[in-house]
């Protein structure tokens, strides 16, 4: 596993929002919103925002379309 997928790394220090618990609301099929609804991530000084946007799109990504 490559250090920068440590899934304590925390995305958002603001909620205490980690890179786990991101890529377990992603696998669930959360989305942005509904991961910051759920987490908190986002609803603090939004400098999260970037860097959570492109890792659940990437987690995205790599997933195998829901339907
Ligand atoms: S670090 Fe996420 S809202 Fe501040």
């Amino acid at each position: 596993m490559l250090e920068e997928d440590n899934p304590k790394e925390v995305m958002c220090s603001c909620s205490g929002t980690t890179r786990g618990m991101i890529i377990e609301l992603v696998s669930q099929g959360k989305g942005v919103d509904a991961i910051s609804r759920y987490s908190g991530a986002l609803t603090g000084c939004g400098g999260c925002e970037w860097d959570i946007t492109e890792l659940v799109n990437t987690l995205m990504a790599a997933q195998p379309e829901k339907s």
